[in-house]
């Protein structure tokens, strides 16, 4: 395997930091400067094994920040821990590659990136959304293969959203605000399965549907369902946005799939094996008329086979948060929550990351997932 290549930002840093990826943006650096830190970064596009990762340790690391392509295991902590590892940041909100409970046991903190990525990823599944929905990726090859030759009356039809209903599946952060695009710009009716009721997602439909009703227009709703069953027999759209953990694993299999209305939309922005893709293909297969719309895959970066053969399927690659404000802003995150272990600063107290990404840098983490556990205060 050829040697991967590093560049050296404040060699003279006192806090040995490694970065497995080169990242967007100059504010995390300035963060890590600012906390006396050396910062070692990859320059390579490839994901580092275990080998590479815990040979670049060494054997005095004070923290890494690391990606969502890398397993970042209990023995992997144990090489960070041995060598004086103070914190893991994973570049990324979801952390389904960390084995935090062995992170735990080596007494590492372990860093996420959420706050900056909520209506990113919300826009990323609306767009899905539509292209599914109205065949765009599928017209713009019709296009593009010179196959137009004029206007036809049932060319490309697709659904029309407006007033239909849509469904959400994990109404954290993102699916929240999927679902409130949703029913604020096409006046859809909301429901959602979680584990947890979203009070203020249902205050907020319910005000928005007041205000439609002083306009003299039709009212909207949101309802939490008792079961995925139901909310994916009553959806026109369904947009996926749970954690990956193994009570999701293939919470969409064939049997669900089968509950889904024939020609429903079916999006994925959370992590490709919360959806059987097997099954998927097989269902797009037998149901034509059935679209889905993709960022993630259960075996990224690899699709399943006769995946990319069908029409009805927009797929994209794991791009939901690439916009320069987010991924700026996740760099920064991650360098602040590696800044704040390394200097010994609590935990940030509050849900608005914003104060982090411009003005001085609170003396603070923006978020440690196992903090609870290592008594971060
Ligand atoms: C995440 O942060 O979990 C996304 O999948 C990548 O930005």
């Amino acid at each position: 395997m050829t040697p991967k290549q590093w560049i050296i930002h404040n060699p003279d840093g006192d806090h040995r930091v490694i970065v497995t990826k080169e990242l967007p943006g100059t504010r995390w650096l300035d963060v890590l400067t600012a906390s006396d830190c050396r910062v070692e970064i990859c320059t390579s596009d490839q994901v580092l094994t275990f080998g590479e990762i815990s040979e670049r340790i060494g054997e005095s690391c004070d923290g890494v920040i690391g990606q969502l392509t890398e397993t970042w295991n209990a023995e992997l902590f144990d090489v960070l821990a041995t060598a004086g590892g103070r914190v893991y940041s994973n570049y990324a909100v979801g952390y389904n590659n960390v084995d935090v409970a062995g992170a735990t046991a080596s007494g590492i903190p372990v860093g996420n990136t959420p706050g900056v990525l909520t209506e990113t990823t919300a826009e990323m599944a609306i767009s899905l959304t539509f292209s599914a929905g109205r065949r765009i990726a599928e017209a713009d090859r019709f296009m593009r293969g010179g196959e137009y030759h004029g206007w036809l009356p049932a060319m490309f039809m697709g659904m029309r959203f407006h007033g239909g209903t849509v469904g959400v599946i994990g109404a954290g952060r993102i699916g929240a605000a999927y679902g409130r695009m949703m029913v604020e710009g096409h006046k859809m009716n909301l429901v959602y399965f979680d584990l947890h009721p979203n009070e203020s997602l249902e205050r907020y439909v319910s005000d928005y549907s007041e205000f439609l009703a002083e306009r003299g227009e039709d009212g909207v709703t949101a309802r939490r369902t008792e079961t995925i069953e139901e909310l994916l027999r009553v959806s026109d759209v369904v947009s996926v946005h749970t954690v990956l953990d193994e009570t999701t694993h293939h919470l969409i299999n064939a049997e669900r799939l089968a509950e889904m209305k024939p020609d429903a939309i079916l999006v994925n922005t959370s992590r490709g094996p919360v959806i059987d893709e097997a099954a998927l293909v097989a269902h797009c297969r037998t149901h034509p008329q059935f679209t889905a719309g993709l960022d993630v895959f259960e075996d990224e970066p690899a699709m399943m086979p006769g995946l990319a053969d069908l029409d009805n399927v927009v797929i994209v690659p794991h791009i939901a948060s690439a916009t320069r404000w987010t991924r700026e802003g996740m760099a920064t995150l991650a360098a602040a929550n590696v800044a704040a272990m390394v200097q010994g600063y609590p935990l940030w107290d509050s849900d608005d990351v914003l104060p982090f990404l411009s003005g001085d840098t609170p003396h603070a983490a923006p978020s440690i997932v196992n903090a609870a556990d290592l008594n971060i205060e």
